[in-house]
């Protein structure tokens, strides 16, 4: 079977990408991400597990999602040093790749690129890897995905804001690209060149603006703004005056420009990805705040970090050559981001309340008397006092009353803010029953806990008083 290799797969355009070339397509799908910032394809693959063996995870029932959990860095240097390394760690038939997908990369948005720089030059080891692996094993394709931060920064200030074009980079002439992540940008589409004219490998570069979707980490500004119009903040926060913008495009057309640009273009050459139409964030607060239907106060923040004032690219290019435009508005993108948010909150919401009834549900369960389970809602200890076992019950447990009983703590301390976590972290023995939910067995976390009807727990050992029939 062919196979596609995705880095970074598990990031949200690698992501994206994974998903769209298994339906789109026959191919497998081999995703590698060292999940430093990516999230486990459990969470959104939608595919049963198949298999697994070492970091290797094979999804579907056709076999043709296979994850592997690794830094990018030492499987290529392992392919570099043995083309059959898939072979002979995993079993798997793959010494050549179809497709190959770049977008392993650290981003993480403005406060890691202003904030920590150098571990974002760590992009040029990731890229340097890459290329050699490419110009030595010659895949089909390669796509390169550079950014708009590889453009002169100078070109981008509030008295000089231009449309970008693809031409405002030149090799001959350099500008200052935006910080080492930028650099490593440049960097990567001077190595595609290269790899493109002395070593005939297929290579498109894309250079995409804010790309942006519904799945997007909240380190990003679009979902995060959206999840806090859905909230109703107010006054609303923004970074800087909110008056910098940029090029906001939705992730559905970024996979469809590149799918398009890697059919047309083999040299190397970088387009622009975007729409070609400048969106200030305060722009974008009032198209959520209109979405949740209240108009906030905006509270700027000046000392956080905001980037260059404007970029926004100029699609000419693209659309005179290979005839493309984005199909979806700021108007829908954003509304679909917004109800992907307020859906998320909902479901937040739903699993807070459920976490906070639950104890009590499973206290119930366990032969709780009704009014002892009411006295522990009035109690400050509440959870702690509904989860611990009953005296009288503690002989007769059953073995699935128990794992639901560690089930529901687990799922209470997990919990990020629901009062059940807080009683039961600041319940003097919690800790002491809690813990052996993972470690130690249903008798010695018996032992260790007792219930009273006060709602605290005396030490271990003490003589238990009845329950208060209130
Ligand atoms: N999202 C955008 O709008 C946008 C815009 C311009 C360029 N790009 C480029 O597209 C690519 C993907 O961006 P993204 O938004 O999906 O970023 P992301 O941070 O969501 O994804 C990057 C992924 O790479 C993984 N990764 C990092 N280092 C790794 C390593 N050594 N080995 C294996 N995996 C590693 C991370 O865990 C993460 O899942 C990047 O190269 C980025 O520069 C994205």
């Amino acid at each position: 079977m062919a196979t596609h290799l995705v880095t970074g797969g598990c990031g949200f355009v690698g992501r994206n990408m994974v998903q769209r070339l298994y339906r789109n397509g026959s191919n497998r799908v081999l995703f590698i991400d060292d999940l430093s910032v990516g999230t486990h394809p459990d969470t959104w693959l939608g595919q049963p597990l198949n298999s697994e063996h070492k970091e290797m995870r094979i999804y579907g029932a056709d076999e043709r999602l296979v994850f592997i959990k690794a830094d990018l860095r030492d499987v290529l240097r392992e392919l570099n040093k043995d083309p059959q390394y898939f072979q002979k760690r995993y079993g798997l038939d793959v010494v050549h790749f179809d497709d190959i997908f770049h977008f392993a990369a650290i981003v993480g948005g403005r406060s890691k690129i202003d904030g920590d720089p150098m571990l974002v030059a760590q992009d040029l080891s990731i890229d340097a890897e890459m290329f050699l692996y490419v110009c030595r094993n010659k895949p089909g394709r390669l796509l390169y995905p550079s950014s708009s931060a590889a453009y002169p920064i100078d070109l981008q200030t509030e008295s000089n804001t231009l449309q970008l074009k693809e031409t405002d980079i030149d090799f001959k002439r350099m500008g200052e690209p935006d910080m080492t992540y930028g650099w490593s940008k440049l960097t990567g589409e001077f190595l595609a060149k290269i790899a493109a004219s002395h070593y005939g490998v297929h290579v498109t570069c894309i250079r995409p603006f804010s790309g942006y979707g519904e799945d997007q980490d909240l380190s990003y500004p679009v979902p995060a703004l959206a999840a806090r119009a859905a909230r109703k903040e107010n006054p609303f926060e923004v970074w800087g005056t909110g008056k910098q913008g940029r090029d906001f495009v939705h992730i559905d057309d970024v996979l469809d420009l590149t799918l398009l640009a890697m059919d047309k273009i083999s040299d190397g050459r970088a387009i622009n990805i975007g729409m070609g139409r400048l969106t200030s964030f305060l722009e974008l607060i009032e198209v959520f705040s209109g979405f949740a239907g209240y108009k906030p106060n905006i509270k700027p923040l000046l000392d956080k970090p905001v980037g260059v004032h404007s970029r926004y690219c100029d699609m000419g290019w693209v659309e005179a050559n290979l005839g493309w435009k984005a199909k979806i508005s700021i108007e829908e993108g954003m509304r679909r981001v917004y109800e992907a948010a307020l859906k998320k909150i909902r479901r937040m919401s739903r699993k807070d309340a459920k976490a906070q009834e639950e104890p009590l549900k499973v206290a119930s369960l366990i032969a709780f008397p009704p009014r002892r389970c009411a006295f522990a809602a009035n109690n400050p200890c509440l959870t702690s006092s509904a989860l611990a076992p009953a005296p009288s019950s503690r002989v007769a447990l059953r073995s699935t009353t128990r794992r639901l009983l560690v089930r529901c703590t687990m799922r209470v301390l997990r919990s990020p803010s629901s009062v059940g976590r807080s009683s039961i972290l600041r319940s003097s023995h919690a800790s002491s029953w809690t813990r052996p939910a993972a470690a130690v067995s249903w008798k010695a976390m018996i032992s260790r806990c007792s219930t009273s009807p006060t709602g605290t727990h005396p030490a271990p050992g003490r003589r238990q008083r009845k329950p208060s029939p209130r």
